[in-house]
């Protein structure tokens, strides 16, 4: 294994409020790491600072090898290196069908009688068609409005939008909180399949049966410090619970 995402003593205040405490710890390539922790440990925060829409004030973040050029770093800079973020809400395109929210801001164009630029729908359609069959998910038609999907449904329509970035590191923030629990199963896959595509995986829950059924590791933020490193294996819901709510 090789390692993709190392943080050290990552530090972050809001005012005079120090949310992150100097955080420390790393991610290999292809492993599914579960982020545990109380409302309110900095865990959003954490991932915000990677993904580029926070800047951290403290410690250094290296990924792919190389230090994360804090305070240039934003989204799009994260996206360019390799890293995705699945937010709580999706920032889905809800009217718009599965096919358009996948492409969203690069759909394949043609030139219509060799000059106007259009969006080339069918080309669209079968590409989304292959994104959502590569995940393995399960989507009446890629014509669907999204807000029609079920949440999982909407789940894996975002994670295909990710997939056409070619991410290295994909973070999945609460995913299962909204879902019906027969879909949370799916949204699980979905973690694993990523994972078997060689994709590292940061998932954050509330659900230790889920981080319990697909973490390779899990580390536990209480107050903005790492408390606990562990591997999935070798810990139990009984300790982790122990270290989310600071009984250890
Ligand atoms: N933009 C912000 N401005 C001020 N305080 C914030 C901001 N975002 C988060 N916080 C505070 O930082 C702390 C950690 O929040 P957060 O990272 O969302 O925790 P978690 O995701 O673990 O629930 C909380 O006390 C929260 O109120
Ligand atoms: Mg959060």
């Amino acid at each position: 294994m090789s390692t993709l995402l190392e943080l050290h003593n990552v530090t972050k205040r809001f005012g005079p409020v120090e949310v992150l405490k100097g955080v420390s710890f790393s991610l290999e390539a292809g492993e599914i790491l579960g982020l545990l922790g109380d409302n309110g440990a900095g865990k959003s925060t954490l991932m915000k600072i990677i993904t580029g829409i926070y800047s951290l004030e403290g410690g250094e973040i290296i990924f792919s090898g190389k230090p994360i050029p804090y305070p240039q770093h934003n989204p799009r800079e994260a996206r360019a290196l390799g890293i995705e973020m699945i937010y709580q809400d999706l920032a889905l395109a809800k009217q718009q069908d599965v096919a358009a929210n996948i492409f969203l801001g690069q759909e394949p164009t043609y030139r219509f009688l060799g000059f106007w630029p259009m969006i080339d729908k069918a080309k669209m359609e079968t590409a989304a068609q292959a994104a959502i069959a590569r995940l393995g998910a399960r989507i009446p038609s890629v014509k669907y409005p999204v807000g029609q999907l079920s949440g999982g449904q909407q789940q894996s329509v975002a994670i295909a939008r990710a997939l056409t970035f070619n991410p290295k590191l994909v973070i999945m923030d609460e995913p299962t909180a909204a879902l019906a629990v027969r879909e949370v199963e799916h949204v699980l896959d979905l973690a694993r399949e990523l994972k078997r595509q060689g994709i590292s995986v940061i998932l954050i829950s509330h659900r230790l049966p889920d981080v319990f059924a697909v973490s390779d590791r899990i580390i536990v933020l209480r107050q903005g410090t790492v408390v606990a490193d562990e591997h999935t294996a070798q810990t139990s819901m009984n300790n982790v619970v122990a270290h989310i709510v600071g009984a250890h």
